[in-house]
């Protein structure tokens, strides 16, 4: 049967689970078509492994700085302060939310760049999106489709976090730690990225972090040492991070890194220096790319630290986070 038959299928099948996971428990069908599915089938000769195929892949604003700078504690190497207890997340504004209300059904995803971006399917409800977060990630531990990866893999590294995150910070792959451990950014780079986090007076419970690609990079012949993905590697996995993305709806998202933000933007991996500090856009979703937490390790120049420091105040306010005048003078020199 052709390519069109399956993905149509595909889509049908998208469909109803998103249906379903609304709640909805019936769907009217014609006696045509059901007699015309019911029609023995025509079995392809090789049919694609069921899961996802390949994906796609302003001005700079300023954060105003407190006149009352306060210089963090370098109680650690980088240096991140730490703030009071997290805060809890409060409702997202109605007009945050609206959004979305336009949105049309989701569609396979391939687009093309020429085309405009797919629109988000409309918003689940909290326990939905649990549903649909929890039945993803049972398909995303059972991949197979890279095989060099599935070989060197400990575990498949899903995600963690709210499904109702305002922020989705994406990373570009586990790495050793995280394979162990099955959770991104747990390694250094990872208490760096928890360190951030808190100083922006949230939790890893209260964000959600995910990365670009779900297994650890192999790196054949070495027993340690981290690659960076293969673009083949990033248009396998990449359909795994859309489905996050279209079920959890952050109102925001940080890209962590070249990687993070050529795996979203499909931009030039060079261009992080030139972008951070600017919102891009992934499907209406306003995308701030940043310094991954593992460069910071590598520069701990404070104005390094501030720059990302301005990113995430850029986040934050983009989200509706208050912003406290203690945390605008983090990593200011006076
Ligand atoms: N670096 C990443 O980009 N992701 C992780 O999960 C860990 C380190």
């Amino acid at each position: 049967m052709s390519d069109a038959y399956h993905q149509l299928l595909d889509a049908t099948i998208r469909h109803l689970e998103i249906l379903k996971s609304q709640g909805v428990e019936h769907v009217p069908v014609l006696s045509e078509t059901l007699a015309a599915l019911s029609a023995k089938p025509v079995v392809r000769a090789t049919r694609p492994p069921e899961t996802p195929g390949p994906g796609p892949v302003s001005e700079r604003p300023k954060v105003p700085a407190s006149t009352t700078a306060v210089r963090p504690t370098f109680a650690d190497p980088v240096g991140y302060p730490s703030v009071s207890a997290p805060k809890p997340s409060t409702v997202p504004s109605a007009a945050a939310r609206s959004r979305w209300s336009k949105a049309a059904a989701p569609m396979p995803s391939n687009p093309v760049p020429s085309k405009p971006p797919l629109p988000l399917p409309p918003p689940l409800a909290r326990e939905a999106k649990q549903a649909a977060l929890a039945g993803l990630r049972t398909q995303v531990l059972a991949c197979v489709r890279c095989p060099n990866l599935v070989a060197s893999r400990t575990t498949v590294v899903f995600g963690v976090g709210d499904v109702d995150a305002r922020l989705l910070f994406v990373g570009e792959a586990p790495g050793a730690d995280e394979d162990l451990q099955g959770e991104p950014f747990v390694g250094k780079a990872g208490e760096l990225l928890t360190k951030i986090i808190t100083a922006m007076g949230l939790s890893r419970d209260t964000v959600f972090i995910a990365n670009i690609l779900k297994c650890r990079p192999d790196t054949p012949g070495q027993t340690a040492g981290n690659r960076k993905p293969r673009p083949d590697e990033m248009d396998t996995c990449i359909p795994w991070l859309e489905k996050q993305i279209e079920i959890i709806q952050p109102q925001a998202m940080v890209a962590l890194g070249a990687t993070a933000m050529e795996g979203l933007l499909g931009k030039n991996a060079l261009g992080i220096t030139r972008l951070r500090g600017t919102w891009q856009d992934y499907r209406g979703i306003p995308v701030m790319p940043t310094y991954h937490p593992a460069y910071l390790l590598r520069n701990q120049a404070i104005t390094e630290k501030r720059k990302v420091w301005e990113d995430m105040m850029l986040a934050m306010d983009r989200v509706g986070y208050p912003i406290s005048e203690k945390q605008r003078g983090f990593f200011l020199s006076k």
